[in-house]
């Protein structure tokens, strides 16, 4: 199933007056017997985590696939008692929430039983409210002090409406310790969605930059550094992390770029075809694990069908018109079984960042980066015509275009780094504490 981005787009201020009161009743009085405004890490924070937690990590194991699933998951255990969900990894945006009993206008069918939100409500003056609502631009409206109400509309037209509730998260730390951290969560009461953006998960995982983000939460808290970063294998699954892992010291990094401070994105990016520089340059590219597959801007998406198709004449592959798996699909003399039978046939890309005055940071596209195979056994183009998405200028690099990669963002530095790796193995918390 194709999967669009999930950059948030906008977020909408004005909660409809008509969710809003029903939800005010429903919240109704519970907000102020448990309201507390102290020290966020008051649960769990010890002093001797503080300080053992600087070089600790979480690691998460992860499943899913770019095809045929479409997106990557991780199991999270939240609540007391702590019930499991499964969230779908989201490096474009920064709420984590579930769909949940608000009561839910609109829920999607979910693999657990909707979240029971804690009656532990997030004021609206809370900074992590107001995180939410500033990334709009609109400054902070306030009409129901003691409730954060909030809309986010992902870029595959997926919208939520959810207010944010603090509770707890269990969460296993390598350097052995187990803590009941409380943090923000959303309440995701009325989900509005296209059918292909449906995905069998319970909500999503923010793991974007913004302070309402998990990692931003987690180190605010002082139990680990603010970075993330995820390895995602080419046969699926995988892993992903928060904190520092130790397996960092072959990475190629860039910087976060300030044009676009809301996602992990790095500019003046030059696209490379075949190893040879295309004129194709100044390129803004968003890494969003929301998305499986990647989208380039009207003219990097231009350049490259035309190289491709110049590339191919002579070759026996054709254009198959009858697969709608993906927009261009090629088929063989046979159905292929393996990208292995096709990479001959295409040549890598990649993306050349300007990191110094002569130094570049070159993340690689190899075409198992940017080709699948479909059920008919033809090979399709997994990187898509960003401007059928109305994104303006901007470049995604989906889930498919970052297999075999260990990418790292981190926050504290604001660099972006990958070096390649495989996924399967797991890094141990011995390897994961320095
Ligand atoms: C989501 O993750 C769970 C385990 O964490 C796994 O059992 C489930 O199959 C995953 N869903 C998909 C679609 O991969
Ligand atoms: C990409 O989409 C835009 C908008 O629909 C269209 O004008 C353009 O021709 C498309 N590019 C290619 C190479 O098909």
């Amino acid at each position: 199933m194709m999967k669009i981005g999930k950059v948030p787009l906008l977020l909408v201020l004005t909660v409809m007056m008509l969710n809003l009161s029903a939800s005010s009743a429903w919240f109704g009085n519970k907000h102020k017997s448990v309201r507390n405004s102290g020290f966020p890490g008051e649960t769990t924070s010890s002093r001797s985590l503080l300080l053992n937690g600087a070089r600790s990590a979480i690691v998460l194991q992860v499943h899913g696939n770019v095809f045929p699933v479409g997106f990557y998951n991780v199991t999270l255990n939240i609540g007391q008692p702590p019930r499991p969900y499964f969230l779908d990894l989201d490096t474009g945006s920064d709420l984590t929430w579930l769909q949940c009993d608000a009561p839910c206008s609109h829920c999607s069918e979910t693999p657990h039983p909707l979240y029971q939100p804690s009656n532990d409500l997030v004021p609206c003056e809370d900074p992590l409210c107001a995180s939410l609502h500033w990334s709009n631009g609109n400054g902070n409206n306030c009409d129901y002090p003691d409730q954060c109400h909030y809309e986010i509309e992902y870029a595959d037209q997926y919208s939520t409406l959810g207010v944010l509730v603090k509770d707890v998260y269990n969460l296993k730390f390598t350097n052995g310790k187990q803590l009941k951290v409380r943090m923000g969560l959303g309440c995701g009461y009325d989900q509005v969605f296209p059918a292909h953006s449906y995905h069998a998960v319970d909500g999503v995982l923010g793991l974007g930059r913004g302070r309402a983000s998990l990692i931003s939460q987690l180190s605010n808290q002082g139990l680990l550094r603010n970075v993330v970063g995820h390895c995602l294998g080419t046969h699926g699954g995988g892993y992903m992390f928060f904190g520092d892992i130790s397996e960092t010291s072959r990475v190629t990094w860039t910087y976060m770029s300030s044009i676009d401070s809301k996602h992990y994105s790095a500019g003046g990016g030059e696209l490379l075809f075949g190893g040879k520089a295309t004129g194709v340059g100044n390129l803004l590219a968003i890494f969003d694990t929301g998305s499986s597959y990647t989208y380039f801007n009207f003219h990097a998406y231009q350049a490259l069908i035309s190289w491709l198709k110049k590339d191919l004449h002579g070759k026996p592959l054709l254009e198959a018109p009858d697969d709608h798996t993906l927009p261009i699909c090629w088929h063989g003399r046979r159905p292929f079984r393996s990208i292995n039978e096709v990479r001959k046939y295409f040549k890598p890309l990649a993306l050349s960042f300007t990191t110094g005055r002569r130094s570049r940071a070159v993340f690689e596209i190899p075409p198992e980066a940017y080709l699948i195979i479909s059920n008919l056994g033809n090979v399709c183009l997994g990187i898509l015509n960003g401007s059928e998405l109305h994104m303006g200028d901007v470049n995604l690099i989906g889930d498919i275009s970052m297999l075999d990669k260990l990418m790292v963002y981190d926050n504290d530095k604001q660099m972006i780094g990958w070096s390649p790796a495989n996924c399967d193995r797991v890094p141990k918390s011995r390897h994961a504490s320095i």
